[in-house]
């Protein structure tokens, strides 16, 4: 006999494109549009993005579908669901999980305050004056703009602040209305407006060599690191290991195909990252500039290629303003893990969870929001890295792989069977291939080649 299935009075989505909007809007962020190709740019192209797509497949899809299969079947956060699964020492893996998704949001919300600060300047014509300027010029004034923009000492604070309130705002007014409804429009939107920046890309000079360094891997350009970013970008864009699918999975109907799901969203995902790359690098060949110049590729690419658009002053707000309410949806999907667990605790209510978690983010982002300042020169731990750095690869690179061991070892080992095959087949209606694969994959493959990536990267394989 499996696990009895939880039910409870919270609120589920209300159909299945519901379940596929909510977890997208998870999915989609600063991960496709801004860290996508800056990854991209610094480790070489075609061949990072092979490597990313294996890792998508074989250790993001798994363990995302493992984190539906537990959130649907106990119907409730990631860190008391080992509880109903009767493992509670496993709780462990939704704190892992949870302190992933505070490590992310210290940095994820510096970012996004840039994003807000590229929304307000193409609203007030701030780029007007790249249009009249030679390429050279126009690629020099852009770079001041995003300097600017990064080495204030209020600003950026004051622009993560709003962030963080409007994050703080919008979980307030509740799961439902703030996520299903904002989702659905918005998602289709953000990928028109790709469509044309990707096809203005393509209309550049620098387009035959942009697709060459996009499509044409050199596997040679493969090292350890390589693929250490590649599998933590895997876990990173389809937000898996966190915890935060484990609370979509929690609010899906019973008639939710997870494989299904997860594959349409990880197809969606890889879909927006490569067209954020079709916009973004014929016109890093174009104007010369340089593939690996890190945070800022995005920031001084796009404003340039508007430049080129009749009407590119009102595209590139829409194209910022879409981008801040990605992030900012992708931003709720990590609050919302963190409030989850501290509402079920009985001390908090929801809204001081709300509360208490922003002012955390706020707090400890401070140091990772000053990019030009002395608190960015503080080397943590001797490490050779700021605390920006510091938080991102820790989050990305191990936290979040290290709790899809443990969530693939869940379902895999652990779960029985019965339950398993039981949400997988959705009490037997599915295909039965499906699950024998996918069964196999998420006990063997999966962690295995997470730990195989790991082993690689600290030099004990090679
Ligand atoms: N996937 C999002 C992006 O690409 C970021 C994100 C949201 C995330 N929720 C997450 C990352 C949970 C890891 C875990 O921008």
């Amino acid at each position: 006999m499996g696990i009895e299935k939880s039910y409870s009075e919270r609120e589920n989505f209300t159909s299945k494109v519901t379940s596929y909007f909510s977890s997208l809007s998870s999915a989609v962020g600063l991960g496709n549009i801004w860290m996508f190709p800056v990854l991209t740019g610094l480790f070489g192209g075609a061949s990072f993005i092979l490597c990313y797509v294996f890792f998508a497949l074989l250790t993001g899809i798994p363990v995302m579908i493992s984190e539906y299969v537990i959130g649907r079947r106990t119907r409730t956060n990631a860190i008391d669901a080992f509880r109903v699964l009767g493992k509670p020492y496993l709780k462990i893996t939704g704190f892992l999980g949870l302190i992933g998704c505070l490590f992310i949001l210290f940095f994820y919300s510096s970012v996004a305050g840039w994003v807000y600060a590229y929304i307000g300047k193409s609203l007030t014509g701030g780029f007007k004056d790249l249009s009249s300027l030679s390429m050279t010029k126009a690629n020099a004034a852009s770079q001041e703009i995003f300097n600017h923009v990064i080495n204030g000492l209020k600003e950026p604070f004051m622009l993560q602040l709003l962030v963080l309130s409007v994050v703080a705002v919008v979980l307030i007014l509740g799961v439902k209305k703030g996520i299903e409804r904002l989702s659905k429009i918005l998602m289709p939107v953000l990928f028109v407006l790709l469509v044309i920046c990707a096809v203005k890309g393509l209309t550049q000079p620098g387009a035959s060599e942009a697709l060459k360094f996009l499509f044409v891997p050199d596997i040679s350009k493969l090292n350890s690191s390589t693929i250490l970013t590649a599998m933590g970008l895997a876990f990173f864009k389809l937000s898996a290991g966190s915890g935060t699918q484990t609370t979509y999975g929690s609010y899906f109907t019973d008639n939710t195909n997870l494989v299904k799901n997860a594959i349409q969203v990880c197809i969606s995902d890889i879909v927006v990252s490569i067209l954020a790359g079709l916009a973004i690098f014929p016109v890093v060949f174009s104007f010369h500039l340089d593939p690996k110049s890190g945070p800022g590729l995005l920031f001084n690419t796009i404003p340039l290629i508007f430049s080129k658009i009749p009407m590119g002053g009102l595209f590139m707000f829409l194209f910022f303003l879409l981008t801040g309410i990605a992030a900012t949806m992708a931003m709720l999907s990590l609050v919302e893990p963190v409030v989850a667990y501290l509402s079920n605790k009985k001390s908090l209510t929801r809204n001081t969870a709300i509360l208490a978690t922003t002012l955390l983010i706020a707090l400890v982002g401070f140091f990772t929001v000053h990019q030009g300042s002395y608190v960015n020169s503080i080397q943590l731990f001797g490490l050779n890295m700021s605390f920006f750095d510091f938080f991102n690869n820790v989050s990305t690179n191990y936290l979040l792989p290290i709790a899809g061991i443990l969530f693939s070892i869940t379902t895999g080992w652990l779960m029985d069977s019965v339950t398993f095959h039981d949400e997988i087949t959705n009490g037997g209606i599915l295909n039965e291939n499906v699950y024998m694969i996918l069964r196999f994959v998420i006990r063997y493959l999966t962690p295995i080649l997470i730990l195989i990536v790991f082993l690689n990267s600290v030099g004990i394989l090679k």
